[in-house]
Parts: structure tokens; C-alpha cells; sequence
């Protein structure tokens, strides 16, 4: 039998008093989020993404409608020094075990893990204050991943790290889909997406698209949005108007292929005519 949702979001809105009037954000969401998903939240500037991950991980009430949760939720955000509680980078990770009254025996090998899983080069009684935005930024994801939470939320997280730490962490958190946790990735990069199962755009607090990230590219959503879709994408439409189907691409990596795999098969298929220099009979 299938696990239950993670998450359920059943006719949610939020809203905020602003002045003498009352401002809705976040508008009837239906929302299931499962273990095992890795889902990419998007929208543009104050559609309400951070909004409803703060929602997600149970740090705001909703307004109306109800949220059913299953499972501890943790959420790293955009910006790291708001996250960090402890003097040394052993106090900072290992701060919610105490909460969560791990036994002190268990907590220097979990705490290790998490750091290695990160990338943070630093020995675990390193002070924090030293360290560069990035590497604490990877303390603070350190510091969530180390309470294994049923559900990660991911609030542009990766915003200020050098490509290879945002490279890390998406595959980090795509293993740790694969082992059951349920990631929400909120982003404003579209090559991100490639790496979702699932998509879901906001606009103006409504789920305007909830579905996988070729449908998101292919049909129309990402423009719709006002996001141009990545490189391999644009590459992909162009060439299908030009009369080359690639099929639905996603990344450099998958486009190369598909034009290998298409350059290929056009000698093969012309091969006869390949000698006489006709054209003729190449798709
Ligand atoms: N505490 C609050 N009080 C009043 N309004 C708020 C509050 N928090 C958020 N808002 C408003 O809700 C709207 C959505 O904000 P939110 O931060 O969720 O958007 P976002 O999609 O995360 O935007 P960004 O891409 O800029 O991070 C914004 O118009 C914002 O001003
Ligand atoms: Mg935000």
C-alpha cells in the first residue's frame, strides 16, 4: 500500500493584516506532497513561494482551509545568518539533536556525516563567525539534513554557493529523495528543474501548473510564467520548428545525445546517397 502524503494542503490560504486592510498570499491551495518526491517550487518575485514553504514546514498557521502533516519537517533559507544558533560548527549542527534528545553518543558520527554530506571543510570545533556566507550556508543545510526530516524544504537555498556547492547539494538532495524524504527546492534557476520529478508554479498565490518539468518547458507554462526555459530547452523547441524532433530535453547532456543520436542515424539512413552526394531520402 502506497505511504501517505507527507504533506496535504486541502483549500489553504494565508493572509497577512497589511495597514487597515487584510492581504490574501496564498489563495484554496490543493497541495499532496509524498515521501520520495523531489518537487521544484516556482514563480516569480511575491507569488508566495516562500510563503507556503514556511507553510510546509509548519512555521506559519494558515489562514483557512487545513494542513495535514506527517513526518518532521526542516527548512533551510535563502539566507544563512538568520539559521545559525551555535559558536562552533560542532554547537550549530548538532543543536537540534539536543532537541530532539538524541543520545550524546550517537550525535559526533551524525554530526560528521552531515558535514561530510555537505562539503563543509572545516573541523567540527571550528568557530562559526569566520566562516564565508557559503560555508555557512552549508552549515545551516548541515544542521537540517543532520535531523533527518520526512520532508526538506530548500527556500533558494543554494542562492549564494559557488556552482560545485549548489551542484553537491542538488545531487545531495536528490539522494536523499531516493532514501524516502520528500524535497521542495524552491528556485528561480530553470536548469534546476531537470532535476525535479514534479513542478509546481505559483502565481499570485494559486497553483498555476503541478506537473512534470518536460510538460512545464514543452507546453507552454515556463513562458506563460515570464521564465525563458534553459539553454537545451530553447536549442530543442528551435530545431522542432526547423523540422528536427528531438523529443522533450531537458539538459546540454540529453540534447547532445539526441543530436548525436540524430546525426548518426541521417548518415546511416542516407548512406547510399551519401556517395553521389544526394540529399535525397534524409529525413
Ligand atoms: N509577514 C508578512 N506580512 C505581510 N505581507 C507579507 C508577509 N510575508 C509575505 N508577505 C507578502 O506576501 C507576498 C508573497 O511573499 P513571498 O515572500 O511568499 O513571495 P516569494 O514568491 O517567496 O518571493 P521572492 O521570489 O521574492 O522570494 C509578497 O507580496 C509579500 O509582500
Ligand atoms: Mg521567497
Amino acid at each position: 500500500m502506497a505511504e501517505p502524503p507527507v504533506r496535504e494542503l486541502r483549500d489553504v490560504s494565508v493572509a497577512f493584516r497589511s495597514g487597515d486592510g487584510v492581504r490574501t498570499v496564498l489563495r484554496d491551495l490543493q497541495l499532496t506532497l509524498s515521501a520520495g518526491e523531489w518537487v521544484a517550487l516556482v514563480g516569480r518575485n511575491g507569488s508566495g513561494k516562500s510563503t507556503l514553504a514556511r507553510v510546509l514546514a509548519g512555521l506559519l498557521p494558515v489562514s483557512k482551509g487545513e494542513m495535514i502533516s506527517r513526518g518532521r519537517a526542516a527548512i533551510v533559507f535563502q539566507q544563512p545568518e538568520a539559521q545559525i544558533i551555535g559558536e562552533t560548527v560542532y554547537e550549530d549542527v548538532s543543536f537540534g539533536l539536543e532537541n530532539l534528545a538524541v543520545p550524546t553518543e550517537q550525535m559526533p558520527g551524525r554530526v560528521q556525516a552531515a558535514l561530510a554530506a555537505v562539503g563543509l571543510d572545516r573541523p567540527a570545533e571550528a568557530p562559526v563567525h569566520p566562516l564565508s556566507g557559503g560555508q555557512k550556508q552549508l552549515l545551516a543545510v548541515a544542521g537540517n539534513l543532520v535531523l533527518e526530516p520526512a520532508l526538506l524544504v530548500f527556500d533558494e537555498a543554494t542562492s549564494m554557493l559557488d556552482p560545485s556547492s549548489r551542484h553537491r547539494l542538488l545531487h545531495l538532495s536528490r539522494r536523499l529523495a531516493q532514501e524516502g524524504a520528500c524535497i521542495v527546492w524552491v528556485t528561480q534557476w530553470m536548469e534546476e528543474l531537470a532535476f525535479a520529478d514534479r513542478v509546481v508554479a505559483l502565481a499570485d498565490g494559486t497553483v498555476v501548473f503541478d506537473g512534470p518539468p518536460d510538460a512545464f518547458f514543452y507546453e507552454g507554462a515556463c513562458e506563460a510564467l515570464g521564465f525563458d526555459p534553459p539553454y537545451a530547452v530553447r536549442a530543442a523547441l528551435a530545431l522542432a520548428q526547423a523540422g528536427i524532433d528531438l523529443g522533450r530535453v531537458l539538459t546540454v547532456e540529453a540534447l547532445t545525445e539526441a543530436i548525436a543520436r540524430a546525426v548518426t542515424c541521417g548518415v546511416a539512413a542516407c548512406g547510399a546517397d551519401a556517395a553521389s552526394g544526394s540529399r535525397e531520402g534524409c529525413r
